[in-house]
């Protein structure tokens, strides 16, 4: 019999992953039941999946008012919702739940879910899943082998890209930390989790500085107006010109815009007029230095771990590079990640070439690494847990984004974590 898997939350991420559940995993799993608070996603994606009717909710409510009603449950609703729906999820009974990432901006309400899943004997996994990726995987194994030696130090780079960070987290989802969370959680929760991996050592101290140092109305260029399309004198010289971005330049519309239509408009089907007029007054045609945003742009931390290591993360938002970078500097060599290129040199041997395999786009591969993972678990297949990244390992990167947070805010100020 097929397992069965109901998913809350029908964007980008939960369609992603039923996506590939349906591509993959056919023959061991369904989808079962769908949840949205829009009506629209119920009725682009439960026809897709031959949903009845009576397995579509229309609120997080609804769902669990039928108690449990399937094996697993994946949850990819926005940041702010994560933490009410999983709880209610456990306590509804589920056992095996997977989460998006982060799971929550309040330390009280990620650790409250850490030690519900625990009593009730609830697997809750975070969608940690540059982990999965065969990239990451290999840095993980080379470490471990001890090639490089111990870990002393890591320099790490997040490029976020400056278009994304435009969409994302000036004009879109993640542009207001009280709405979602600070960019250094959002963002860079894998970031820190990797890190956090790599090192295998308890976190003991952070400090942190950043700022919203650009998309501020101060920078707004002369003659600019509060949309794109609604005059600005600007529009030619400026990058972020979202006509551009989302409508005329075709590198954009085949690279990124593909895959955002459905966030402009909030519909699975467009025509050029939706996007159009998503453009003309949405929240993504916005002049990203007029908007209602508060995240930084740029943010700096530093880490140091029990076992005598340091890392520094530095997040940005200005590349054209859309990748990370990782400098991984041990005792006997060191690891160069650029992208997806590796490098390892041992110190007084060769430097070596080491083929990670293709990444296709973003983090895709890890997306479908997850799934595959938790398809595993679903289905009875694996009771080895060792690389899956379930809550307790969110917690220790959640603490050290927040303690990051804490630090930036009080001036760099070195903030202690407490032995968890
Ligand atoms: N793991 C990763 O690498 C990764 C990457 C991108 C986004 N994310 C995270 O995934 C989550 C989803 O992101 P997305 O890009 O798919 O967002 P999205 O906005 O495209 O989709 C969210 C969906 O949830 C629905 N929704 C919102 N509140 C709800 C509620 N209370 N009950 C039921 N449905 C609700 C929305 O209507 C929407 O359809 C976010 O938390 C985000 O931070 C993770």
């Amino acid at each position: 019999m097929k397992k069965t898997v109901s998913v809350i939350g029908l964007g980008n991420r939960g369609t992603e992953y039923m996506g590939f559940l349906r591509h993959f995993h056919s023959s061991k799993t369904e989808i079962y039941a769908l949840c949205d608070i829009r009506q629209q996603a119920l009725d682009d994606i439960a026809p897709k999946y031959n949903i009845p009717k009576e397995r579509q909710f229309i609120s997080p409510e609804a769902f669990f008012s039928r108690g449990v009603i399937s094996d697993a449950l994946i949850i990819a609703t926005q940041d702010a919702s994560h933490y009410e729906i999983t709880k209610k999820a456990i306590l509804t009974g589920y056992k095996l739940i997977l989460l998006e990432k982060p799971v929550s901006g309040v330390k009280a309400e990620y650790t409250e879910l850490n030690n519900l899943a625990r009593e009730n004997n609830a697997l809750l996994i975070i969608c940690h899943v540059l982990r999965y990726s065969n990239y990451y995987s290999k840095i993980k194994e080379i470490i471990s082998s001890g090639k490089i030696g111990d870990i002393v130090t890591i320099n790490h780079t997040e490029n976020v890209g400056y278009f994304h960070f435009a969409h994302s987290f000036v004009r879109g989802n993640w542009r207001d930390e009280f709405t979602s969370t600070p960019s250094i959680l959002a963002k860079c929760c894998h970031d820190i989790d990797l890190i956090a991996w790599f090192v295998d050592s308890p976190c003991v101290s952070v400090s942190s500085v950043g700022s919203l140092k650009y998309f501020r109305r101060e920078n707004a260029p002369e003659g600019a107006t509060p949309y794109c399309m609604g005059g600005c004198k600007a529009k030619s010289r400026c990058p972020y010109d979202a006509e551009k971005l989302y409508i005329t330049d075709p590198f954009w519309k085949a690279k990124f815009i593909k895959y955002m239509k459905r966030t402009l408009t909030g519909k699975a089907k467009n025509s050029k007029a939706d996007i159009i007029n998503a453009v003309r007054s949405g929240d993504y045609g916005r002049c990203v230095f007029m908007c209602d945003n508060n995240v930084c742009d740029n943010q700096l931390v530093n880490m140091t771990f029990e076992n005598g290591a340091s890392a520094v993360l530095n997040m940005n938002g200005f590349s054209h590079k859309m990748f990370r970078e990782c400098h991984i500097i041990g005792t006997k060599g060191e690891l160069v990640g650029y992208g997806n290129k590796l490098k390892l040199h041992i110190f007084g041997g060769k430097t070596e070439r080491i083929n990670t395999g293709i990444i296709p786009s973003g983090h895709v591969e890890g997306d479908i690494r997850l799934i595959s993972g938790f398809v595993k678990i679903l289905c009875g297949e694996t009771g080895d847990l060792t690389d899956i990244t379930t809550i307790d390992a969110t917690v220790i990167s959640h603490n050290i984004a927040l303690a990051a947070e804490e630090s930036r805010k009080k001036g760099g100020e070195r903030i202690f974590l407490e032995k968890e």
